[in-house]
């Protein structure tokens, strides 16, 4: 039995097996930005591996969620199946209320403390129910962060609409369902001094000393609003230094006034970009990395609403060793993922591989505080010249890309066009068993545990005891990869199930192995046999 499932799964991994394949054909050229945007096509198909989620219920997402008491609560109830649907929620603590036509659950928790929640959903074709535990205290970030970031399509073209507009992508394509939550602004929100260009221009504060947004940005608490009323949650983008990256108005020494503005404009999460920091403090050691970043959490925290903060400042100072105590959520772990169109490959390898690896961050990450390799780079994608064009990654290394975020618990965060999700890119964001490994309660960080030249093994241990394990292939040619259970710490025999085609793949003693592509995964989950 056990040859032959190891000879189908190589036979079908070899053959390109797929559940289906399909054009990608939701290109809409009536949708072309003038002056801004020319659509390329790089492929006429691709390979699909996640099925079709049921037509009945399914309920997605965390199991866990952090809140501070005291702060308004937010969370969507994310469930796949027919519409319409029907939310309830059991022993919802004192304070919470669930709407029962769109999942929203919401309200004020006075209380500290942990409360287990039944949540439910009903359609015409069944019903779902499953456990979520509440945990209201001071850590928020339970399980990494998911959502969407403008940076990498919009890079300095982004506007209002482009937000309300990803915001109405993200429920009309289902990501909601699966579990994205936040849609954030990234740079070029704030006045650019010196610009020329009207729509940059403004007062950069107010009479307060408060930050203002540019007229793309007319009015920050409309916007908020209308995010939150899609049961969405809104990110915003600063820096410690007087300009962004981009060269827009920073925080820097009006830390105060601006993150008040933040919390009245209702955003829910922080990027703080280090950027023109680094001509305030020039050759900083590490005191002067962590200053700005203990600042700002310590700022966030004294406001009535719970926002996440995310580092960026690339990896200085092995700021994986620091960046939970000085109040992130996550850190970035290195530089820009697609600093350049074409070397966004060689980024995947170098800062989602070796970065991690050599540094050995699977010590680091946990429930609260993660690891950050940057954004998921894939469907359409700003080429850095007035362009968008399909990601330059194949579809294997797309498999590769998500795999290993979901391996090593990082944030989920995507920043390709929202309006033109593709069938195959959101297979690659909407596996729920794929998604599932990411935002495992555990919160425990994979990591390699083999490698021979291009060949890796990672692996990553689930609360339920299993373990997730990425065959990766690295080279250049279709390779068999091997997990051995003397690698994976394991001894007993293993039920193993593919998490891209959600398919059991039978038992195996000793070791697991397929034929992966270039640059390719084959990504299984295993529990010893004997458990159910
Ligand atoms: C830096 C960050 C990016 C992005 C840009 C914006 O390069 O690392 O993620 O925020 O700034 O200017």
């Amino acid at each position: 039995m056990k040859h032959l499932i190891t000879f189908l799964l190589l036979a079908f991994a070899g053959s390109g097996w797929a559940a289906e394949t399909v054009p990608l054909s939701t290109l809409d050229l009536s949708k072309m930005r003038q002056g801004w945007g020319t659509p390329q096509i790089d492929r006429s198909v691709t390979e699909i591996l996640t099925p079709q989620p049921p037509r009945a219920p399914r309920i997605n997402g965390a199991k866990v969620f952090g809140v501070r008491p005291g702060s308004p609560f937010l969370f969507t109830i994310p469930a796949t199946g027919d519409r319409p649907m029907k939310f309830a929620a059991d022993r919802l603590p004192k304070g919470l209320k669930v709407n029962p036509d769109n999942g929203q659950i919401t309200g004020v928790l006075a209380n500290r403390g942990e409360y287990q929640v039944i949540l439910r959903a009903a359609n015409a074709l069944g019903k779902a129910t499953r456990p979520f535990k509440i945990v209201c205290g001071d850590t928020l970030a339970l399980t990494p962060h998911m959502g969407w970031n403008s940076w990498y399509i919009w890079e300095n073209h982004v506007t209002d609409k482009v937000m309300r507009d990803a915001a109405d992508a993200m429920v009309s394509s289902g990501m909601l369902n699966h579990g994205y939550i936040y849609v954030n602004i990234d740079d070029c929100w704030a006045v650019k001094p010196g610009s020329n260009d009207a729509t940059l221009q403004g007062e950069p504060r107010d009479a307060q000393g408060k930050v203002n947004s540019n007229p793309r940005f007319p009015d920050m608490r409309a916007l908020t609003d209308y995010i939150h009323s899609q049961g969405l949650k809104a990110g915003i983008y600063t820096s410690p230094g007087p300009l962004t990256c981009a060269g827009h108005v920073g925080a820097y020494q009006h830390e105060e006034q601006d993150v008040q503005r933040f919390a009245e404009w209702g955003f829910d999460f922080l990027k703080h970009d280090w950027c023109s920091y680094g001509e305030v403090v020039k050759n900083p050691d590490r005191a002067a990395l962590q200053k700005p970043y203990r600042q700002i959490s310590e700022m966030l925290r004294r406001q009535q609403r719970d926002i996440v903060l995310n580092l960026c400042q690339y990896g200085m100072g092995k700021v994986w060793e620091w960046g939970r105590e000085v109040g992130g959520n996550s850190w970035r772990t290195a530089g820009d993922l697609g600093q350049t169109f074409e070397g966004i490959a060689t980024g995947l390898f170098r800062d989602g591989f070796d970065v991690y690896s050599i540094n050995q961050l699977h010590k680091f990450g946990g429930p609260g505080a993660w690891n950050d390799p940057d954004y998921l780079l894939l469907g359409y994608l700003s080429n850095w010249k007035g362009q968008t064009a399909p990601t330059p990654l194949t579809p294997n290394e797309q498999y590769t890309q998500v795999s290993l975020w979901c391996l090593v618990a990082a944030p989920l965060i995507f920043s390709g066009d929202m309006t033109r999700l593709d069938a195959f890119t959101l297979n690659l964001l909407c596996n729920d068993e794929v998604l599932e490994v990411d935002q495992d309660p555990l919160g425990k960080p994979g990591r390699r545990v083999a490698k021979t030249e291009d060949l890796e093994v990672w692996a990553k241990e689930m609360e339920d005891g299993s373990k997730v394990v990425g065959l990766f292939n690295r080279g250049e040619m279709e390779m068999t990869v091997a997990a051995k259970w003397s690698d994976l710490g394991i001894q007993e025999k293993q039920r193993v199930r593919d998490l891209w085609r959600q398919i059991g793949l039978g038992s195996f003693d000793q070791q697991f192995q397929a034929s992966v592509p270039r640059h390719g995964v084959v990504l299984v989950r295993m529990w010893p046999l004997h458990r159910p």
